[in-house]
Order: C-alpha cells, then sequence, then structure tokens
C-alpha cells in the first residue's frame, strides 16, 4: 500500500474547517494522517478539535522568535521532521514565511470565503470579505481552494463553488452559508492532493477532483 499523505494543518482560529477535514477522514472519505495542527494560538477552538482527536499540536508564534529566519527554520525543522507532504492552511493568520511556501511548491493549500480574484489580497479575510461582497453589489459570492503562492490568495485555484447572495444578506448570513459550502468541499481538494489525481501547469490545476 502506498504511503498515506501526511498533512499539517495550520489554523489560527476555530478551525470549523480543521474540524470537517477531520469528520471527512472519520467517514472514510479523506485519506490523509494529520500528523500535526500548527498554530499561533494554543487557545485558539482548533487546538482542543486537534486534542479531541488525539491529532499532535505545536504553538509556534513568529513573536516567540528573534526574527523571522528563527522562526522560519522552526517552522521548517518541525515539518520536516514531521515528514509532511502538504499542508493544509485553515484559517491561518500569520504570514507563511517565503521559504517555506519556496520549499513546499505546490503543497501549501488555502481555502477563502469568496471567488478569487475578487475579494481576496491583503486585509480581505472573515467579515470583510463577505461585507466587500454585499458592497460592491454581487450576486455571487463562493470558496475558492488554491494552492499559495508568494502572494496572497493568487496561487493556482484547485476547485471553486458558488453561493448565492440574498438581497436581505448581511455579512454574517452570507458568511454562514459560505462557510457550510468550504466544509462540504475543502476535503475534496485534500483529497485530490492525497490521491495524486490533480497536477499544476502553470495557472491551471488539472485533473479529477
Ligand atoms: C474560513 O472562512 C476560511 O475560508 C478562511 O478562514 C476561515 C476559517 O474559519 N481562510 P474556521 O476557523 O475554519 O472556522
Amino acid at each position: 500500500m502506498e504511503k498515506e499523505t501526511n498533512a499539517a494543518v495550520f489554523a489560527s482560529g476555530g478551525g470549523s474547517n480543521f474540524q470537517a477535514l477531520i469528520d471527512k477522514k472519520d467517514e472514510g472519505k479523506l485519506h490523509v494522517n494529520f500528523a500535526v495542527l500548527i498554530g499561533n494560538n494554543s487557545k485558539a477552538k482548533a487546538f482542543e478539535r486537534a486534542r479531541n482527536h488525539s491529532i499532535p499540536t505545536l504553538h509556534i508564534a513568529p513573536g516567540h522568535f528573534e526574527d523571522e529566519n528563527e522562526y522560519t527554520e522552526k517552522l521548517l525543522s518541525e515539518l520536516e521532521s514531521r515528514n509532511i507532504d502538504l499542508i493544509v492552511l485553515a484559517g491561518y493568520m500569520k504570514m507563511i514565511p517565503r521559504a517555506m511556501i519556496q520549499k513546499y511548491h505546490n503543497r501549501i493549500i488555502n481555502i477563502h470565503p469568496a471567488l478569487l480574484p475578487s475579494f481576496g489580497g491583503v486585509g480581505m479575510y472573515g467579515k470583510r470579505v463577505h461585507q466587500a461582497v454585499l458592497d460592491y453589489g454581487a450576486k455571487v459570492s463562493g470558496i475558492t481552494v488554491h494552492f499559495v503562492d508568494e502572494e496572497y490568495d493568487r496561487g493556482p485555484i484547485i476547485l471553486q463553488e458558488t453561493a448565492e447572495v440574498l438581497d436581505d444578506d448581511t455579512a454574517e448570513t452570507l458568511a454562514e452559508r459560505v462557510l457550510k459550502i468550504e466544509h462540504a468541499n475543502y476535503w475534496r481538494a485534500v483529497e485530490a492532493f492525497a490521491q495524486g489525481t490533480i497536477r499544476v501547469e502553470g495557472r491551471k490545476v488539472i485533473g479529477k477532483i
């Protein structure tokens, strides 16, 4: 049997997407080993979720280190020692060091709560994304799962799904609708990576999801 993909999940907050991935694994639909949860805030609910499922945790915050190099080295050595194949960002609010992006080229996946390239980039996170969608008057929003490159929210797109924007939506109601779509779909991209059914050609991700 081939070796199961070793995934490190990075999360800063509630980790509901992390939970949805754990649930898909428990249902037998997602075939990855969650080798570690890494987060900058040990009080985040994501840590509790990891502990509940006996997933090792690491609390690593940029502020714990003298400089960015030390921080980067710590992350890289932890990932290397666990033979990590795939990094899954699940609401991770800290910068991913450039050296890590380069080393794990097309092996870091992120989920964004809108249809990129709209409503993404620096400062576009959480409720701000949904408020921007509403303020613009967009009729459709959705989710984007993509590989991470050196620029925020720009890497090759693995999958997108749409969400309706309703006339009476608030940022909260839209966020709730979009989050459900995230939970229902993030695992599909992770599984496609794990099964090796997708490949990256330039900006395009080709293959079966
Ligand atoms: C999600 O909306 C995701 O798209 C974004 O951060 C949020 C994380 O939510 N990257 P949760 O912590 O998974 O509940």
